[in-house]
C-alpha cells in the first residue's frame, strides 16, 4: 500500500487525475471503476479539464460504478447515475453505452447482482478502481460486517451512513435504506486501486484501514493485503498515521 499525503483537497483530486490519465494514455481501452460521494468530485473537475485540454481522451474507455440506491431512477437527483452524469460523463468523450452504473430498479435484484459482475467480467476486468471510505471503513456500500461478500449483492444501509448521506437529500426519511454494491471481492479483482480521503472526519476510518487488523468491521483494511493499492491523502485524512 503507497500512501501520499498532500496539502489540499485539490492537490488530492489533482493526483487522482493524474494516475487516471497515465491510465488512459497507456491502455485507451482501459476498464474503470468509478465512484461517487464528495471525496471523488475533485478528480473528476480535474479529468474534466485535463480532457478540455486535450490531454485525456475517454472515446474507447468503460467505466463501472461501485453502488447505487435501491429505489432510486435514473432521473432522480439524489440516484448516483444522475450524480456520474452530472459531475463527470456529460463533460467528457465517453461513449453513452460505455458506462454502467448498477440498476436500483431492477426487477430482479438478484439478477442484477449477477449480470453486473458478468458485465465486468466479460470486458475483461477493472483495470483501475477509484475508491472513498466511509467513515465507518465502508468501501462502496460493504458496511462493517462479520464477513467481506465477494460479488455483487444488495445490502441494509447502517445509520451512520444514511446519517452521513442524508445531506444530499431533503430529509433523513428520504435517504434509501438498501443500496445496490459491488461486494469486496470485485473491488479486490481490479488490476490497481486508489482509495482517496480528505477531511478529518475520515482519520479514524483511515488509521483502522492501515494500522488496525485486517477485519470485515473495517471493510477497507483488506486492501492491506492487494499489490497495488496507493492511498492519496489529504493532511486532516492522514492526521492519526
Ligand atoms: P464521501 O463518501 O466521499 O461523500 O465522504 C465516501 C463513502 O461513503 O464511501
Amino acid at each position: 500500500m503507497e500512501i501520499k499525503v498532500f496539502d489540499s483537497v485539490q492537490k488530492v483530486g489533482q493526483a487522482a487525475a493524474m494516475i487516471f490519465a497515465a491510465q488512459l494514455m497507456k491502455n485507451p481501452r482501459s476498464v474503470l471503476g468509478l465512484a461517487t460521494g464528495s471525496t471523488p468530485i475533485p478528480t473528476y473537475q480535474q479529468l474534466i479539464a485535463l480532457y478540455q485540454e486535450g490531454l485525456v481522451d475517454f472515446s474507447q474507455a468503460q467505466s463501472y460504478n461501485l453502488d447505487e440506491y435501491c429505489g432510486l431512477s435514473h432521473e432522480h437527483v439524489c440516484s448516483y447515475y444522475y450524480f456520474m452524469h452530472e459531475q463527470l460523463f456529460d463533460h467528457i468523450n465517453i461513449a453513452k453505452d460505455a458506462v454502467h452504473v448498477p440498476s436500483g430498479m431492477a426487477q430482479d435484484f438478484d439478477a442484477e447482482c449477477k449480470g453486473y459482475d458478468a458485465a465486468i467480467a466479460k470486458a475483461g476486468g477493472v483495470d483501475l478502481q477509484l475508491l472513498g471510505i466511509g467513515r465507518n471503513g465502508h468501501i462502496a456500500f460493504n458496511e462493517p460486517d462479520a464477513c467481506f461478500t465477494h460479488g455483487t449483492h444488495v445490502v441494509s444501509l447502517t445509520k451512520s451512513t444514511i446519517q452521513a448521506n442524508r445531506r444530499f437529500f431533503d430529509s433523513e426519511d428520504q435517504v434509501p435504506t438498501r443500496a445496490i454494491t459491488m461486494g469486496v471481492g470485485s473491488i479486490m479483482a481490479a488490476r490497481q486501486i486508489l482509495l482517496l480521503a480528505t477531511g478529518e472526519d475520515k482519520a479514524e476510518a483511515i488509521r483502522d484501514t492501515v494500522k488496525g487488523d485486517i477485519t470485515p468491521q473495517v471493510q477497507a483494511s483488506i486492501l492491506r493485503t492487494h499489490p497495488n493499492v496507493v492511498v492519496l491523502l489529504d493532511r486532516e485524512a492522514a492526521s492519526l498515521l
